[in-house]
């Protein structure tokens, strides 16, 4: 496994790689790499020649007063861990590598990232559509590998990828729980003992708001049932509950599937997101 620092390196090792005719794989990554990051790593091990992970807090992604500074570091373990899934290259670069003179291009998905997170993270969801495009102009990947866990991004960036004509081709998959249910995250290092017991009380709202839906209820009330649930979990603040179709982010009134109802909360000082979908029953 090689680690490569700088966009000239990533790109002198992975162009004879293309010249050889063999596929590339790609998933970005702000590191503090855990199961769901690693599933991800082992679908592009299965369907690509060549694996390439990236690991890049992204400073543009973070608002001012967010937690960039305390995001958690730990590329020593990130490294042993990538090894030990077969990882070939592990792109990791300064944010001077990939910002030298700041930036004066950004990329802007508009509509997909007007509700949900959008609005509780102004410039999130540019930060991040235009960091992925850089990722994927330098590493050049015929595949990329995200997680529904974050259900919004998933869908800029297939959009991103779509109205850019990206060579690429975006491969969602799904999400990693804990045995009791929670996503798994890297924020949930900061969760306290106490916190962490009552966290999986997000997927439990989601998962009842879901079971609405497939029996034929509207997104305002899978939002009101996850609203009332998680007002009676002592810790939680709610940011929001959405119920909204799946590919198009859209509000729509008509009841039943399909769906997928996302909700936000902070648990003390820890932002929990997750998200159920609830797929339309092919049989009726
Ligand atoms: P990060 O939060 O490190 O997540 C990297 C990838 O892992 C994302 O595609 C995310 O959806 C996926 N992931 C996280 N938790 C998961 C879980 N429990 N199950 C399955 N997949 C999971 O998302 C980012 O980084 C950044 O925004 C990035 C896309 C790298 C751009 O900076």
């Amino acid at each position: 496994m090689q680690v490569l620092r700088t966009v000239d390196e990533a790109r002198g090792a992975l162009a004879p790689v293309r010249r050889a005719g063999r596929s590339v794989g790609c998933v970005p990554t702000m590191g503090a790499l855990h199961e769901g990051h690693l599933s991800l790593l082992r679908r592009a091990r299965e369907e690509c020649d060549v694996v390439v992970l990236t690991i890049f807090v992204n400073p543009t992604q973070f608002a001012p007063g967010e937690d960039l500074a305390r995001y958690p570091r730990r590329e020593r373990d990130d490294l042993v861990l990538a090894a030990r899934e077969g990882v070939d290259f592990v792109f990791a670069p300064t944010a001077e590598e990939m910002y030298p003179a700041g930036a004066l291009t950004t990329v802007r998905v508009a509509e997909l990232t007007e509700g949900l997170c959008g609005p509780h993270r102004p410039g999130h969801f540019e930060g991040v559509a235009t960091v992925v495009a850089k990722l994927l102009n330098i590493a050049t990947p015929d595949r990329a590998y995200f997680g529904e866990k974050d259900y919004q991004q998933l869908q800029v960036i297939r959009r991103m990828a779509w109205d850019l004509n990206l060579p690429v081709a975006i491969v969602g998959c799904p999400t990693v729980r804990e045995a009791d249910g929670l996503a798994l995250s890297s924020r949930n290092a900061f969760l306290s003992p106490e916190e962490r017991r009552a966290a999986p009380a997000l997927h439990r709202a989601l998962r009842r708001a879901a079971e609405m839906v497939a029996g034929g209820g509207t997104a305002a009330e899978a939002e009101a049932a996850v609203r009332t649930a998680l007002a009676a979990e002592p810790g939680f603040q709610l940011q929001y509950a959405e119920a909204r179709r799946p590919e198009t982010l859209r509000r729509d009134d008509t009841p039943g599937p399909p769906m997928v109802i996302a909700a936000a909360a902070y648990l003390g000082g820890t932002r929990l997101i997750d998200n159920v979908i609830v797929e339309k029953d092919p049989s009726g």
